[in-house]
């Protein structure tokens, strides 16, 4: 059945532009946009495009003043893996982080039993946050790995699943035993998400060498030379703490930066995901930019491990395709939309430190968690805004509702750009009324 959803859009057009409109939107029963009339009725819009009464549905908000459609949020790097152990770091950084609390728990997943229950929970968890795409890391273990793939088609969320890749220098008890058994394992997943998912509909595999300390030469050669042959997307960790780019620096001297690393073995594509970059040079952001890499920033994660300030302006003035990432669980929150208000902030400190021209807009930040994230991950000619062929990935936020933790003054109905704002600063996931990903109602009731 096809719906006209009708009430109040918000959504990115660029990256400085925030469109707020009213519109009447058209989903046909694939879940594609098929029209977008501004300022216009359901049921006229519906007329103008030729649907007949009765072979569509009207969705609109009870509370037409205080609600709108927001695009589903894009996750450009969670751990899917260490929900369990948000808010947890102590008073580590990244490496001892990694050695204390990560890798143990990761282990953990070689139990199918675990990974089952701790990637049901994460999937409700970032759907309830309003994640419509997920760029997951899992763990070495091919069967949880596969779950993960399983559970979010089933849920219908959008993902792209990474098995991670760690050949070198990583624990004894969580390690791939050698660079045949990490080609293999990789393989095998591969071919499970094709097997479930061929048309990459909603969910694809995604190459993860987990970073270059982590990774033998070899290993990042074969998965440069796998990601250029079959297109497969890649993700990986890139200049996010010192003492890892001191040590990456050290076991590969033949390089001149740490991008440079994973460019010897052609990990740098237009389909590669860089969590971080919080260090980059001047010569590796302009190479990163050339070789049309995104960058998922990270800013909860980068504050709570005391990583650094990402210069996001800095990437997108020269080119660098940027969205965020919750970082779970060097993040310490599943939801995008608490990474935004942390990217804003962090702005600001840049600002305070006399840079004022890393501050980013509310605009900028809500782009970086839409469409900018869709960019990063290929997926912007799909998802990211509301613009006819994409698909209808969309939150439908209310912020009057009776579990609202914003308060609303009268002064404010109606007024659109000031309750994204509220949103944006006080909103979270009890805001999110309704949810559809593909067309498809994931979240909430229908109407
Ligand atoms: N670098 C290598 N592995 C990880 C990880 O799991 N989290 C973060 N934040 N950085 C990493
Ligand atoms: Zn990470």
């Amino acid at each position: 059945m096809s719906t006209v959803y009708f009430g109040t859009i918000v959504h990115s057009l660029s990256q400085t532009e925030l469109e707020i409109v009213e519109a009447a939107v058209g989903v046909d029963s694939e879940g594609t946009i098929v029209f977008v009339e501004h300022n216009t009725a359901a049921d006229e819009a519906a007329k103008k495009h030729g649907w007949a009464e009765g072979e569509y549905s009207v969705v609109a908000p009870v509370d037409q003043a205080t609600s709108f459609f927001f695009p589903g949020f894009v996750d450009t790097h969670i751990h899917a893996s260490q929900y369990p152990n948000v808010g947890l770091f102590g008073k580590t950084t990244l490496l001892d982080w990694l050695n204390t609390y990560t890798f143990p728990l990761e282990s953990s997943f070689k139990d199918p039993a675990v990974a089952k229950s701790i990637y049901s929970r994460v999937i409700a968890r970032t759907l309830g946050h309003g994640t419509s795409t997920a760029a997951y890391y899992a763990t070495v273990h091919v069967e949880g790995t596969s779950i993960l793939a399983d559970l979010a088609l089933e849920a219908g969320q959008r993902a792209f699943i990474g098995r991670c890749c760690m050949d070198a220098n990583s624990p004894d008890y969580y390690c791939d035993e050698s660079l045949e058994a990490a080609q293999d394992a990789t393989r095998a997943v591969i071919a499970h998400v094709r097997k479930i998912d061929p048309a990459f509909e909603t969910v694809s595999p995604i190459l993860t060498p987990r970073f270059a300390i982590s990774c033998s030469r070899e290993l990042m050669a074969w998965l440069g030379q796998v990601a250029a042959e079959e297109h497969l997307p890649v993700q990986t960790h890139i200049s996010e703490n010192k003492l890892e780019i001191e040590t990456t620096l050290k076991l590969h001297p033949y390089a001149d930066s740490y991008a440079g690393v994973y460019d010897t073995f052609g990990l740098l594509t237009n389909r590669t995901i860089l969590a971080h970059a919080v260090h980059l040079s001047d010569d590796e952001r302009d190479l990163v930019a050339k070789r049309g890499c995104g960058v998922a920033h990270c800013p909860a994660s980068n504050s709570a491990l005391t990583s650094g300030e990402t210069r996001v302006k800095w990437l997108l003035d020269a080119g660098v395709k940027v969205g965020l990432g919750t970082d779970v669980s060097g993040g310490f929150t599943p939801s995008i939309l608490h990474t935004a208000r942390q990217a804003l902030l962090v702005s600001r400190h840049l600002a305070m430190k006399g840079e004022e021209t890393h501050k980013l807009s509310i605009d900028e930040v809500l782009y970086l968690s839409t469409l900018g994230g869709a960019e990063v991950c290929g997926l912007d000619s799909k998802v990211g805004n509301f613009v006819v062929g994409k698909k209808w990935d969309a939150q439908l936020v209310a912020l009057d509702n009776k579990n609202s933790p914003v308060d609303i003054f009268d002064w404010e109905r109606g007024k659109h750009e000031d309750l994204v704002a509220k949103w944006l600063f006080n909103g979270d996931d009890r805001n999110l009324t309704k949810f559809w990903i593909n067309g498809r109602l994931v979240a909430g009731t229908e109407f």
